[in-house]
């Protein structure tokens, strides 16, 4: 009797022990599928951030792929990490800058694909944006796409950094050209072919986009040019990264100056009329091959603008074009037509300059040139020191744009640093 009790005991025992096994095992199991569960989240977090920033921009590009008549083919943005992006550009080393604007520094990468990009490390004392709102503009940047504008592959934002990238541009931009930096040459049938590829990547910008960009910068050096070099437009929406006090307007150089419309440069009136100004003196220096603005030369060649409404007014407009062009041959009417449509983007009130849509009718023969070009302002970086004349007794001097419709206001730094001629012949 006392040893069945003793067996039953014992069982007991064994069964409370293995339940109390079980329970510490289900316990340990727990903590450990607990454990597997956050490593697995932890690792996936940012690949599900950039799956979401790509299937964002998917949307908005399926949206408007029907609208976009010109656009090229859609793309989704990547997420690059800063390390891929030191490793691309070996360590943002300086054999591989390819230049440095007022944005910040770029440079040449090799992605790991065997893709060439160029990397533009945006200046940090200007961009305070946060994450959030960089993405968001990455996003509407890359919502906007056509043949003729540089596209946005992907960005990074990490710490501080803020890093985009875009597709590498084999023969680079159209100053080292035009600039006499390389020694390419390009003649009058490819420079007819760039002239029409930037108002075409103009007339989308300002016209036919969902949204209505104003670039701010039209020049030489942000026009990139392909391996067949076809243009495209860099730079467009990168005034949105900075705050809107702190826009970039280079003041380095009278280069940059000098493509800016006088209503913009002084009012600080900006609307689309503003780049077409711009245009214009970039044609001139894409025929000419000259700077708009050069002191090295005799003094009534010094500003491009100028001299060409000299030799206007003096029907000579043919010493404009540049000399080695003669060689190849090109059409007159052509290059005259195409330097007159110019000098009808640089009238001094912008109501009468014509719209992108326009231009690219006049370029393409579709509708004729009758309008005859009038006297433009001429704005000259200012020698004298500065003060002697006031913001109002220049502004003055030449027509508001209050009239016309102006996406924004804003007043660009160095306002005052300008003279205004309208009394030159
Ligand atoms: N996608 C690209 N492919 C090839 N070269 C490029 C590309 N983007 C820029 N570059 C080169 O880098 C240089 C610097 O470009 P960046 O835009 O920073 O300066 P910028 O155009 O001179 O001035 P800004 O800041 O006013 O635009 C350009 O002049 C061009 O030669
Ligand atoms: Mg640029």
């Amino acid at each position: 009797m006392r040893r069945l009790l003793q067996e039953e005991t014992l069982q007991e025992d064994n069964l409370s022990m293995k339940h109390h096994t079980w329970g510490v095992f289900y316990i340990i199991g727990g903590l450990v599928l607990c454990l597997v569960l956050l490593i697995i989240i932890f690792a996936f977090r940012k690949s599900i951030r950039t799956t979401q920033l790509g299937k964002c921009v998917k949307r908005e590009d399926s949206c408007k792929a029907a609208k976009d008549y010109f656009s090229g083919k859609l793309q989704t943005i990547s997420y690059f990490s800063f390390r891929t992006l030191k490793e691309a550009s070996k360590n943002f080393d300086e054999c591989n800058l390819l230049g440095e604007g007022g944005f910040g520094p770029v440079y040449l990468g090799k992605l790991q694909d065997g893709r060439l990009v160029a990397i533009k490390k945006l200046s940090l004392e200007k961009s305070q944006q946060g994450e959030e709102e960089f993405l968001a503009e990455v996003r509407m940047i890359t919502s906007i796409q056509h043949k003729n504008l540089l596209r946005l592959l992907g960005c990074c934002s990490e710490g501080p950094q803020r890093v985009l990238v875009y597709e590498y541009m084999k023969n680079r931009s159209l100053d080292l050209i035009i600039y006499g930096k390389s020694n390419q040459y390009l003649n009058w049938n490819m420079r007819f072919q760039i002239i029409l590829g930037i108002a075409r990547g103009l007339q989308y910008l300002h016209e036919e986009s969902h949204l209505r960009i104003v670039h701010r910068d039209i020049k030489a050096s942000n026009i990139l040019l392909d391996g067949n070099f076809h243009p495209r437009i860099g730079d467009f929406g990168l005034a949105r990264f900075f705050p809107e006090n702190q826009a970039y307007l280079s003041a380095t150089l009278a280069g940059t100056l000098g493509y800016t419309a006088p209503e913009y440069a002084i009012r600080g009136e900006l609307s689309e009329k503003a780049d077409i100004y711009s245009f214009g003196v970039l044609v001139l220096e894409i025929i000419s091959c000259r700077k708009n603005t050069d002191l090295t030369l005799p003094s009534e060649m010094q500003y491009l603008p100028e001299y060409a409404w000299k030799l206007y007014e003096r029907s000579k407009l043919i010493d404009l074009i540049d000399s080695r062009m003669q060689k190849d041959g090109f059409s007159v009417k052509d290059v005259m037509k195409t330097i007159h449509m110019a000098l009808l983007c640089l009238q001094s009130h912008p109501n009468i300059r014509p719209a992108m849509s326009e231009i690219v009718a006049m370029l393409t023969w579709k509708v004729e040139m009758v309008k005859s070009p009038l006297k433009p302002t001429f704005l000259h970086h200012r020698q004298q020191p500065k003060g002697e004349v006031s913001r109002e007794t220049i502004s003055d001097s030449f027509p508001s744009t209050l009239e016309t419709e102006s996406p924004s206001l804003t007043q660009p730094p160095n306002s005052r640093d300008f003279d205004v001629d309208e009394n030159i012949v």
